[in-house]
């Protein structure tokens, strides 16, 4: 067995079972062989997809935190420091707004990312992901979103509700270029929230602490010509329209136009 193939199993069998499962009986349920590797990698699984442990009159249990607990931990208690490496490292994690902690995805949110990006109009605008959407697939979304923050190739938080932890809003900066210190934002928000300002709140506010933290000094955003409420995100934030690129995309069987936008540190 590959650590790949134990972290996914696992992190399967405890979204099915939030109260959290002891080490003896995860072995028996999912007929893990006994090998000392077993034993590391668990513990690695707290890295790679926000994986919690916690005391238990029957032992040590091992679960997804709740949303709930994500949100209330301190920044010093949670994960998330470890999470960011490379070039990412200075940047401070969680970042709060009025509403929100921002912060790396973990197994919290795989049911929250799953029912939002499994819908069908969300996926013309959300392009690169599978359409339907599986458990699998967000799953995925958080290893390989915490995987790439650890290696400092791009930032991809969630938002969550600061009180009930609830999935608000996703927001990652990619193809950041540490030559020409650029990167170009994207985001979505779960379609029974749109309109209520949660993308412009998430994306000044992540913009703000790329600009103070990072050494980047331009934050673009590619959008297509008739995503109006995602335009006026950006406006909302002191993006400026530079331009449009003229057929530049394919969605279906057609090509599409696409505006691009750009905001300076020293705008
Ligand atoms: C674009 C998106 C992130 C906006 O999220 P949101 O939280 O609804 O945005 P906000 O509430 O901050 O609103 C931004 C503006 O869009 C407007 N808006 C929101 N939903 C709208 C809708 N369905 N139709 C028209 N305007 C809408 C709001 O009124 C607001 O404008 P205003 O303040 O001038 O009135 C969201 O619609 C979404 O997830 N879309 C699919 C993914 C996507 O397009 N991502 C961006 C890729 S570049």
């Amino acid at each position: 067995m590959k650590y790949e193939q134990f972290r996914d199993s696992i992190a399967e069998y405890l979204q099915s079972h939030p109260q959290g499962v002891t080490w003896p009986e995860l072995k028996d349920r999912l007929g893990l062989p006994q090998r000392t590797a077993c034993y590391t990698w668990i513990y690695r699984m707290e890295e790679d997809v926000g994986l919690l442990r916690a005391r238990s009159p029957k032992g040590m249990l091992w679960r997804v935190p709740t949303g709930k607990e994500m949100a209330s931990r301190t920044p010093d208690r949670t994960n998330d420091a470890r999470v960011l490496g490379g070039n990412l490292a200075p940047f401070p994690l969680p970042i709060r707004t009025r509403r929100m902690i921002l912060r790396a995805p973990a197994l919290s949110d795989v049911e929250g990312v799953r029912s939002a990006l499994d819908d069908s109009e969300m996926s013309q605008y959300v392009p690169h992901r599978p359409y339907p959407y599986a458990r699998q697939d967000a799953i995925d979304f958080v290893r390989v979103s915490r995987r790439k923050m650890r290696k400092g190739e791009f930032l991809n938080l969630v938002g969550v509700d600061r009180t009930s932890g609830e999935l608000r809003v996703a927001v990652g900066v990619h193809s950041i270029d540490w030559r020409d210190l650029r990167g170009e934002i994207g985001y979505w928000v779960p379609r029974k929230l749109w309109g209520n300002g949660f993308a412009t709140e998430a994306v000044v506010a992540v913009c703000k602490e790329v600009f103070r933290s990072l050494p980047i000094r331009r934050i673009e955003a590619t959008v297509l010509a008739e995503n109006i409420p995602s335009a006026r995100v950006l406006t909302h934030a002191g993006f400026v329209k530079e331009g449009t690129q003229r057929q530049a995309t394919l969605r279906g069987s057609s090509w599409r136009d696409v505006d691009l936008y750009g905001l300076l540190k020293d705008d």
